[in-house]
C-alpha cells in the first residue's frame, strides 16, 4: 500500500484512511503558503481557523466568520493541487440551525473548492458529521482542546486529564467514527490518551500536542516555519521565517531611504518620450 505523499494527483479522503505513512497536515491561509506546502508533499492543507489570531490579527478564533472563512479557503484551494484542503467551520456557524449548518458547510465545497470540512466536535456534532456525511460531505472531527470553547474551559487548558474526561473523549471519537467522520483531531490531550484512541478507532487519528503515536501530525503553519512569537510549547519551530522577513523588509526600508533603490536594472527608459 503506498502513502498519501506518493500518490500522484489529489490525495483522498479514502487514500488518507488507508495510508501506512504518518499523515502529514499542516494550515494555511492563503494562495502563496498553500503552494508552498503543497509543493513540498504534505497531505492535507487545513484552512484552520487559526486565522482568527494569525492571519486575520484577531484575538482567538471566535470572530471568523463564514465569508472570512470561504474567502480563504477559496483562495487556498485555487492554489493546492495534489493535497486535500480541509476548510474548518467558524464558530457557530455549524450546531445551531442544521439546515444553516449544511448550507454554510455545503459552501466550502461547493463554492470554494474544499474537499472536506473540520468541525470542533462534541454531543451536538454527532447527528450533523451523519447528516453532512450522508450528503456527500466528509467531515473530519476534532476532540480535545476545541478553541472555540476557550471561555468555556477558561483558556487554552490540556484536556482529557482525568480518567471522566478522557472516557469522554473516547467515547465522543466513537461516536464520531459511527457517525461517519473519516479522521479525527485530537488536540493538546495526553499522549497515553491519544495513543489509546487511535488504538480504539479504524479511522486515522491527526495530533497536535497529543504525542507521536497518532497516525498524523498537524501544527499551524506560523508556528511551524517560525513566524509566530509565542507558539505553543507542544508546537516545534522548523524554519526562522519571521527573522527572514525582517531582515529582507529592513534592507528595503534601508535601501530606499538611502537611494540605493531602485537601481538603474530596476527602472526602464523610453527613448522617444517628448518630455
Ligand atoms: O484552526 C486550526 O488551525 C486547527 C488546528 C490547530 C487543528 O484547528
Amino acid at each position: 500500500m503506498v502513502g498519501p505523499c506518493e500518490m500522484s494527483g489529489m490525495v483522498t479522503v479514502r487514500e488518507l484512511q488507508t495510508s501506512e505513512e504518518p499523515i502529514t497536515m499542516l494550515t494555511a491561509y492563503d494562495a502563496t503558503t498553500a503552494e508552498i506546502v503543497d509543493a513540498a508533499g504534505v497531505d492535507v492543507v487545513l484552512v484552520g481557523d487559526s486565522m482568527g489570531d494569525t492571519a486575520l490579527g484577531y484575538e482567538s478564533t471566535l470572530p471568523v466568520t463564514v465569508d472570512e472563512m470561504a474567502s480563504h479557503v477559496g483562495a487556498v484551494a485555487r492554489a493546492t493541487e495534489d493535497a486535500l484542503v480541509v476548510a474548518d467551520m467558524p464558530f457557530l456557524s455549524v450546531g445551531v440551525d442544521p439546515a444553516d449548518s449544511v448550507e454554510h458547510c455545503g459552501r466550502m465545497l461547493k463554492e470554494e473548492g474544499a474537499q472536506a470540512v473540520k468541525l470542533e466536535s462534541g454531543p451536538h456534532t454527532v447527528e450533523l458529521t451523519e447528516r453532512l456525511t450522508q450528503l456527500g460531505i466528509p467531515v473530519m472531527a476534532h476532540l480535545g482542546l476545541t478553541p472555540q470553547r476557550v471561555h468555556q474551559l477558561g483558556g487554552y487548558k490540556r484536556q482529557g486529564t482525568s480518567s471522566e474526561a478522557a472516557t469522554e473523549i473516547l467515547e465522543l471519537a466513537r461516536e464520531h467514527e459511527a457517525a461517519g467522520a473519516f479522521s479525527l483531531v485530537l488536540e493538546h490531550v495526553p499522549a497515553n490518551l491519544a495513543a489509546h484512541v487511535t488504538e480504539e478507532l479504524e479511522i486515522p487519528t491527526i495530533g497536535i500536542g497529543a504525542g507521536g503515536d497518532c497516525d498524523g501530525q498537524v501544527l499551524v503553519v506560523d508556528d511551524a516555519v517560525g513566524l509566530t512569537e509565542d507558539a505553543p510549547s507542544f508546537a516545534k519551530q522548523f524554519g526562522d521565517v519571521r527573522a527572514e522577513m525582517e531582515r529582507a523588509v529592513e534592507g528595503y526600508v534601508e535601501e530606499v531611504e538611502s537611494g540605493e533603490f531602485p537601481g538603474s536594472e530596476h527602472a526602464t527608459v523610453a527613448d522617444d518620450l517628448d518630455v
